[in-house]
């Protein structure tokens, strides 16, 4: 298994928004987030309140509020912010040039990359 997958550009993302990954089988999409300063965060795009999909949250400073009810996740830790309680997991991300890598380990099935940049 490799350990990154090349999912696209830097500028593929606005800054202060989101691009979803898509994964086979059910699984919960990705969504990588580039903040105003330019650091990514991915986290599964599934809020820890009712589900609501975080890559159509707002961006502020490194956290994203949620588009359904307005919890605040922060990006690096992927916990909610108090009083909220709840966690999204968190999926490794880091940039290279102008390249977003994601770990494999979450877009690989069967020791192949099943993944689609959305
Ligand atoms: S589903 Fe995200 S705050 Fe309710």
């Amino acid at each position: 298994m490799r350990g990154w997958i090349d999912i696209g550009r830097l500028d593929d993302i606005p800054r202060r928004g989101a691009r979803r990954v898509v994964r086979p089988c059910g699984s919960p999409a990705i969504a990588v987030f580039r903040t105003a300063d330019d650091a990514l965060y991915a986290l599964t795009d599934r809020c820890p309140h009712r589900g609501g999909p975080l890559s159509e949250g707002i961006v502020q400073g490194h956290a994203v509020a949620c588009p359904l009810h307005g919890w605040v996740i922060a990006l690096d830790s992927g916990k909610a912010e108090a009083p909220d309680e709840g966690c999204v997991t968190t999926v490794g991300v880091k940039r290279i040039g102008d390249r977003i890598l994601l770990s494999a380990s979450m877009l690989e099935v069967d020791g192949r990359p099943r993944w689609k940049a959305r």
